[in-house]
């Protein structure tokens, strides 16, 4: 019998990698298979190197024909690969059945407590009107929290705020008010235009709309020709764009020992809600902030002579705003950490 030709060897290379890919049970070992024949060093390579020891006369011939291997081979691995995907895929939708209707598993993203949220929209809107931001001490003295504010020891006024002491004479500062006198002083003379954010604390009976505490921004502003006019167009360019500018504000005449004249103002409560009375004591507003023109005394405790300059103060409440946007009926669910609350916001 005659030596084995090259285009034997082709012919017994074509029927080995048949062979060999029938018996391929799974995706894994048809691309090992793969390797085998098509990769760097596999066999098919190799065929296509002998192409150089082959006789001249014998060249197209092996050459057409290792090409037509490939191609036959090569069909049939893709189909064989299809299978066996399909069949893997057969298995896993039999032994692992995906039940479509079940619910998704909800995705627990953190978020930043509605306080939070409505002090950043107060921030926002006083950066546009060329505040800065400015942070005071929570324990003060007395002297900080009443005296240098014209409360002298004694003053009836004092009543207005039921206040935190502690044992060795500090106070949990009941307003933000205090920071004023620590701007003035820092400011040493300058012109001055702040807010003061910041936790207070009150000794009060807790109620829908009194927590022993919350949230308010002071706000500071001192310089040559400061009127009321500037208080009031602040005020209200403030109170249109927190609330939009179909909602109303109300100004009325009030008293605080530090401001003279002073006022307090309200944002009408949403004409809808059916809380309406209860919340506002049947009056329809509700109060968000005190303010009035710094009082002389109060300029001269921070440093800066009241013949020369005039300023506006006002301290509000950013909670009640919260509630006075979405009609909340009441300020304790602020620290209560219902997340049913809380994740409405
Ligand atoms: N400190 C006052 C309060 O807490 C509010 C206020 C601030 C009033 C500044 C006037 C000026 O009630």
């Amino acid at each position: 019998m005659a030596d084995a030709t090259p285009l034997d060897d082709l012919k017994q290379l074509e029927t080995q990698a048949l062979t060999h890919l029938q018996q391929c049970a799974d995706e894994i070992e048809l691309r090992a298979w793969n390797t085998q024949y098509f990769g760097d060093k596999g066999l098919m390579k190799s065929a296509m190197s002998n192409l150089g020891k082959i006789p001249k006369d014998q060249k197209p011939a092996y050459g057409a024909e290792l090409n037509r291997i490939k191609a036959a081979v090569t069909v049939a691995y893709d189909a064989a690969l299809a299978e066996a995907k399909e069949k893997s895929l057969q298995i896993s939708l039999t032994t692992n059945p995906l039940d479509v209707t079940l619910p998704g598993r909800t995705q627990i993203r953190g978020r930043l407590h509605p306080a939070t949220q409505i002090l950043q929209q107060v921030y926002a809107i006083f950066a546009d009107l060329g505040f800065q931001v400015y942070r005071t001490r929570e324990v003060e003295t007395d002297e900080l929290n009443f005296e240098l504010l014209n409360m002298p020891a004694h003053h009836p006024a004092r009543d207005m705020w039921d206040t935190f002491f502690t044992t060795t004479g500090a106070v949990l500062r009941t307003h933000t008010s205090p920071g004023q006198i620590h701007v003035m002083r820092e400011a040493a003379g300058k012109p001055i235009r702040v807010i003061l954010p910041g936790m207070c604390y009150r000794n009060e009976a807790i109620s829908t709309r009194s927590e022993i505490q919350f949230y308010q921004v002071e706000g500071l502003v001192v310089g040559e020709g400061v009127t009321m006019a500037d208080l009031k167009g602040v005020i209200t360019a403030f109170a249109r764009r927190m609330f939009g500018p179909e909602r109303q504000v109300r100004i009325r005449s009030s008293y605080f020992p530090f401001t003279e004249p002073s006022i307090e103002v309200d944002i009408d409560w949403p004409k809808d809600d059916p809380n309406r009375d209860r919340l506002t004591k049947g009056t329809g507003w509700l109060e968000i902030l005190g303010a009035g023109m710094v009082h002389p005394n109060v300029l001269r405790a921070g440093g800066y002579d009241p013949e020369k300059v005039t300023g506006f103060a006002f301290g509000m409440g950013p909670q009640r705003m919260l509630m006075l946007k979405h009609a909340i009926d009441d300020i304790r669910l602020f620290w209560q950490n219902d997340l049913r609350f809380l994740k409405q916001f």
